[in-house]
């Protein structure tokens, strides 16, 4: 009953084994997966897994890294594959400043033109903020994602950033990270922040979480960051993961067996 609500299962490093890997999250009680597109080639992929796999839904968009890529053609085509059934959100999208592989210049316009995009076709949107704090929320608030609302992936930030993404109406997706020994900010965010503003993700291949890491991470182990959560707020791991599987499908608008209609917001 998990929501891996963050997983690139089109990288390379599933080339080989990409049917099996699905197959272990299903027997691992994984219900659901977003597969994250970072590219355009990366979106023409999870549109396609979207399709092969009832449980796999899909984002699109422009990852940081790629930003100096974006060009008409490109944004025409993220606009288009945005628009597919079974895409939910925009994503990913932000800005990366520890690796500053494009200009932060190019990484903020287009972040705002992916913002911009998201509201046009009313989808969520998925942000990676890698020390980029403060430019993240300024471009958040300055282009009214509100509106559309979203996640903060991998959230890193503190206690004090979190309450001020979730009052813009945005969750927290919390990964592996949490589980490593210097996860301390990490960790009293999950205890302060009440569970209808969390998800969990793999962010695979990336991240593993602990006892795993050092391995290539896979959908499978988003139990591992369930279970971290559970034992930080004295819950048990189911609550946590039928918590964070239900503000999922609320967030992405995921019908089936799920009741309430509206968000919390
Ligand atoms: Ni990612």
């Amino acid at each position: 009953m998990y929501f891996d609500t963050h997983a690139h299962l089109d990288d390379e490093q599933f080339a080989e084994d990409q049917k099996a890997v699905i197959q272990r999250a299903q027997e691992a009680g994984v219900e659901l997966i977003v597969n994250v597109g970072y590219h355009v080639s990366s979106a023409v992929q999870t549109v396609e897994l979207t399709q092969k796999y009832d449980f796999i839904y899909g984002a699109v968009g422009m990852h940081p890294h790629e930003a100096q890529d974006l060009d008409e053609v490109s944004l025409a085509k993220l606009r288009e594959l945005a628009q597919t059934p079974r895409i939910v959100a925009i994503g990913e999208i932000g800005l990366d400043y520890y690796y500053d592989l494009s200009p932060r210049a190019t990484q903020q316009t287009v972040f705002r033109e992916m913002i911009r995009l998201a509201r046009e076709v009313r989808l969520p949107i998925i942000i990676h903020d890698r020390e980029a704090h403060e430019d993240t929320l300024r471009i958040v608030k300055e282009e009214k994602a509100s509106e559309v609302g979203g996640i903060f992936h991998c959230y890193s930030g503190s206690l004090a950033m979190a309450k001020e993404v979730i009052k813009l109406g945005f969750l927290l997706a919390l990964g592996g990270a949490l589980t490593f020994k210097n996860a301390r900010k990490t960790v009293e965010v999950a205890k302060e922040i009440p569970l209808e503003y969390l998800l969990i993700e793999t962010d695979c291949p990336y991240l593993t979480p602990e006892p795993y890491r050092g391995k290539r991470n896979e959908p499978a182990y988003v139990a591992k960051v369930a279970e971290k959560i559970a034992e930080i707020k004295g819950l048990s791991i189911e609550e946590v993961a039928q918590a964070t599987l239900d503000n999922g499908k609320r967030l992405f608008k995921i019908e089936g067996d799920f009741k309430k209609a509206s968000f919390p917001f």
